[in-house]
Parts: C-alpha cells; sequence; structure tokens
C-alpha cells in the first residue's frame, strides 16, 4: 500500500518528526483551532508527535503532511484516526500497526489561514476518502465538526458524506457524518 498520496494540487505524506514545524506553526494558532479544542503549546505539541506519527492497520490509519505539489509547501494535515466516543480526545493507543480499530474511523483535516478558502481542504477529504476506499480495507468512514464550523460542513458535504446526527462522539450528542464504500463507489 503506497501510503504517499498526490492529489491534483496537494501532497499528503505519513506525518513525521520533520513535520513539528507545521505542527506549531498551526496548532499554536487561535484561528485554526478556534472549533477544535483550543490552542496548544509548543511543549505539548512536541510531546504528541509520537502520537501524530503513528500508524495502524498496516499504515492506513494515522495523519499525513499536506503540501503543495509544486512547492512543497507545507499546508497542513489530514488524518484517518479512530473517533471517540465518550472522551474528548483521540485514544491513540487505539492505533495499532496490524490492526484496524474495531470503532468507528474518521477524517479530520488542519489547514493554516493562508491556505483556506481554495478547496484544499476538500481535496483531502476526497483523496482520504479514495485512499480509505479504493486503496485499503476501510469499509466506512465518519466525521464530526464543531456546530459554528460552517466551512467544515460544506467540505464534508462536498464530499459526500451524509449528516446523521445526532450521534455521541467526543462525548457530547453532536454533529455525526458517514459514508461507505458503497456510497463513495457510486458517487463518483
Ligand atoms: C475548515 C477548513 C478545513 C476549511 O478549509 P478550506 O480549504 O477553506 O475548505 P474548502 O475551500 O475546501 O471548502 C470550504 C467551503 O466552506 C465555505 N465557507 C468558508 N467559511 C465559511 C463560513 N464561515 N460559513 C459558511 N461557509 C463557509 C467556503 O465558501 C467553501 O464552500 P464553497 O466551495 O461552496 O464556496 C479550514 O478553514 C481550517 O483548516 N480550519 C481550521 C481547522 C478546522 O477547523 N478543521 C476542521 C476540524 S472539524
Amino acid at each position: 500500500m503506497d501510503l504517499v498520496l498526490h492529489s491534483e494540487r496537494l501532497t499528503l505524506t505519513p506525518f513525521d518528526d520533520s513535520d513539528v514545524d507545521i505542527a506549531i506553526e498551526n496548532f499554536t494558532n487561535p484561528a485554526v483551532l478556534r472549533f477544535a479544542g483550543g490552542v496548544m503549546s509548543e511543549d505539548a505539541i512536541r510531546r504528541q508527535m509520537p502520537n501524530w506519527t503513528r500508524r495502524g492497520g498496516n499504515g492506513c490509519i494515522g495523519v499525513w503532511c499536506v503540501a503543495k505539489r509544486d512547492s512543497g509547501d507545507k499546508l497542513g494535515s489530514g488524518a484517518l484516526l479512530p473517533m471517540p466516543i465518550e472522551e474528548s480526545d483521540t485514544d491513540y493507543d487505539l492505533v495499532i500497526p496490524g490492526q484496524l480499530p474495531d470503532g468507528d474511523v474518521e477524517v479530520g483535516y488542519y489547514l493554516k489561514p493562508s491556505a483556506w478558502g481554495k478547496g484544499y481542504a476538500t481535496e483531502i477529504c476526497r483523496r482520504l476518502l479514495q485512499f480509505a476506499f479504493e486503496e485499503s480495507p476501510l469499509t466506512e468512514i465518519v466525521a464530526t465538526h464543531d456546530p459554528g464550523n460552517l466551512a467544515s460542513r460544506k467540505v464534508l458535504l462536498k464530499s459526500g458524506f451524509i449528516d446523521c446526527s445526532p450521534r455521541r462522539n467526543y462525548g457530547v450528542d453532536g454533529l455525526y457524518y458517514r459514508i461507505t464504500r458503497v456510497e463513495w463507489l457510486n458517487g463518483r
């Protein structure tokens, strides 16, 4: 399975230690985390790097660094990770090398503000769904967002997700979207 993913304008590469730069740039920025948990300290980000570089399910579960295909400029990250149900954060112990998580796998994406409004998040989301359904054994992907994050809702709907809200995730009865492999293949 090739884990380096290309789309029209972007390259997604499995997150590694050298990607701490874009992690610090994005996750210390209040604008980026306005709807996603609030800013982190640089120390906390460095402590999370071993989690963000973990991969499960023979590589198909984890975080990817997103960069522009032409310049290599890093824009942010995209992820396929176990969705927490009662907890408020991802349980990285469920990211196990040779094993898919038992529960839902969610898609996520974070871009630096200068990259917003250009369709990049939709391109990331669609590429991760293509990977999940056409290149990996995953058969269903879910997603959620803060109710105020209307841009994220648009990204999910443009990518083919269906709003099945409400459903418990991140410790609340919240927004919940899903798409199956059959729906993805029918929508292509
Ligand atoms: C949310 C985020 C990923 C969107 O990225 P993006 O590359 O700008 O998204 P896209 O351009 O692919 O699509 C965004 C859509 O939302 C629309 N939009 C943007 N801001 C909006 C707002 N405040 N209200 C309603 N729609 C909005 C855009 O017009 C676009 O729709 P369109 O294609 O119909 O014009 C980006 O803003 C981001 O990284 N935010 C911080 C991290 C975050 O919140 N991640 C999601 C966690 S669930």
